[in-house]
């Protein structure tokens, strides 16, 4: 099986949970598209109604706006009772590493604003300790990024200003990304803590916390992880 069949089999295991009512999160990337697109499906076939959605980035918006699934506004006037989003890094006790699609801002602001964030992802993106795969990505304002740049390489990171089709990669907020290769992070809330209270800096991929269930999936099928879980 490839990494596609994984990544889809997570996301429709997640889809289950969504039940009748409810208001969902869509998260951005390759795994989470699946799942967008399985709620499409459903609400198609009619095993799903009355459901309304917050997209975390403008190009999932679009997308859930073609397959016809119900938006609420922008300002996000209801929580969210149910997130479902990828990741690139996954350690043991649920924390991430997002952003490899930029849309790290409005997953985390869609994130903590969930009841209940539920992640898909395949076996790959399991770490014994985040950082060890993946740069976190930090998301700065324009206005001084090198700047930024400077202080989060005196911070240890390998910096790596985010580029597209040659062209520095703009957030959907307009805002820049440094990638940033740390390697295996010690104290993942102690780098939170410094990159949160740096000015210029307008979010970061690190996502603590924040996380009620993992599915994976892999050639051994799909498991559901729950926080708390022995
Ligand atoms: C988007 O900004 C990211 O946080 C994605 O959710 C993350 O990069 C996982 O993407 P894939 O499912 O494509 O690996």
């Amino acid at each position: 099986m490839s990494a596609d069949s994984f990544k889809r089999a997570a996301a429709e295991a997640a889809v289950a949970l969504v039940q009748p009512g409810m208001s969902i999160g869509l998260g951005t990337g390759s795994t989470a598209l699946f799942a967008t697109q399985a709620i499409g499906a459903r609400l198609r076939e009619g095993s799903l109604r009355d459901i309304v959605a917050i997209a975390t980035s403008k190009g999932v918006d679009d997308l859930a706006r073609e397959l016809g699934i119900p938006l609420q506004d922008d300002a996000m006037p209801r929580a969210v009772d149910l997130t479902i989003d990828g990741a690139d890094e996954v350690d043991p006790d649920f924390n991430l590493i997002k952003g490899a699609g930029g849309a790290l801002l409005r997953e985390k602001v869609v994130a903590e604003a969930s009841a209940r964030e539920v992640i898909v992802v395949d076996e790959s993106k399991l770490s014994p300790r985040l950082g060890t795969r993946f740069p976190v990505p930090v998301e700065v304002l324009e206005f001084g990024w090198q700047s930024q740049a400077g202080f989060l390489a005196g911070l240890g990171a390998e910096v790596v200003p985010r580029r597209k089709d040659g062209q520095p990669f703009r957030t959907d907020q307009g805002n820049l990304v440094l990638d940033c290769r740390f390697g295996p992070i010690a104290d993942a809330h102690a780098l939170a803590a410094r990159l949160a209270g740096r000015a210029g800096v307008v979010e970061h991929g690190l996502f603590l916390g924040l996380v009620h269930d993992v599915i994976v999936a892999g050639p051994g099928g799909v498991r559901h992880l729950r926080r708390g879980d022995p």
